[in-house]
């Protein structure tokens, strides 16, 4: 669930949403997130599950065949404007897709931000989508907000702030994952943005994946 009353409605728009993303220096965890996660060789197909105003593309190969979807007609018509022909973005959820022909065969697909706005029926949707529409040697990646056991008071109350109602816990993102994709890995990040926020990078494929152990905070 999104909650955009009050104060966070403001970010429902496409501007704010970008200044305050600039603010929190997203722009270096997004460079961090291509390189270190998607690991892009070039010509792939990438679904942008949640792609939000479509900033994704900034950081991507121009070879890169991008689809991207969202529930927000606000960010799609952002992004369309922003990049037109460079990749398509259309209205929706990942049932509304699943069948669809466009999305069969992807190289990789990617949510950053989007799972914890969403109650647990509706993540194991997306983790479905995403294994359904994935060529065998395709890889699944999240990114998003994580509780720790033990975290900084401060952070824990900012990251209860978040628009996204369903920040969860490690365990519970592991057990969520696991159900879709049983080999899936998990990595805590710190420090990906720049306010003590916590989160946890996801990554499922539907053969085996490469492990891998890098944290921002040593880049
Ligand atoms: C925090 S924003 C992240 C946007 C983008 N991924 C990024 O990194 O900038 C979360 C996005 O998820 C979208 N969203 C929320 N619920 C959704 C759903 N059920 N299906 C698809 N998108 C959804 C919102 O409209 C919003 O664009």
């Amino acid at each position: 669930m999104q909650r955009d009353a009050g104060l966070r409605g403001i970010f429902s728009s496409a501007l704010p949403y970008a200044l305050f993303q600039n603010l929190v220096g997203a722009s270096r965890s997004r460079k961090w997130a291509v390189s270190h996660c998607l690991r892009l060789k070039g010509g792939e197909k990438l679904v942008d599950v949640g792609c939000g105003p479509g900033v994704l593309l900034d950081y991507l190969q121009p070879d890169i065949q991008y689809l991207g979807f969202d529930i927000s007609r606000n960010y799609l018509e952002t992004a369309r404007h922003k990049y037109g022909a460079r990749g398509l973005f259309l209205e929706g959820r990942a049932r509304d897709f699943v069948q669809d022909d466009r999305f069969q065969r992807a190289d990789h697909v990617y949510c950053s931000g989007l799972l914890h706005h969403l109650d647990d029926d509706e993540v194991l949707e997306v983790f479905r989508f995403a294994h359904t529409v994935l060529k065998p040697s395709g890889r699944f990646t999240a990114i998003e907000p994580c509780f720790l056991a033990h975290q900084g008071r401060f952070s824990h109350w900012l990251m209860r702030q978040d628009r996204g109602a369903n920040v969860r816990y490690e365990d519970d993102w592991k057990r969520l994952a696991c159900q879709v994709f049983p080999s899936s890995h998990t990595r805590v990040l710190t420090r990906l943005i720049r306010i003590p926020y916590i989160h946890i990078w996801i990554e499922g494929g539907r053969g085996s994946t490469r492990r891998t152990s890098n944290n921002p905070e040593s880049t």
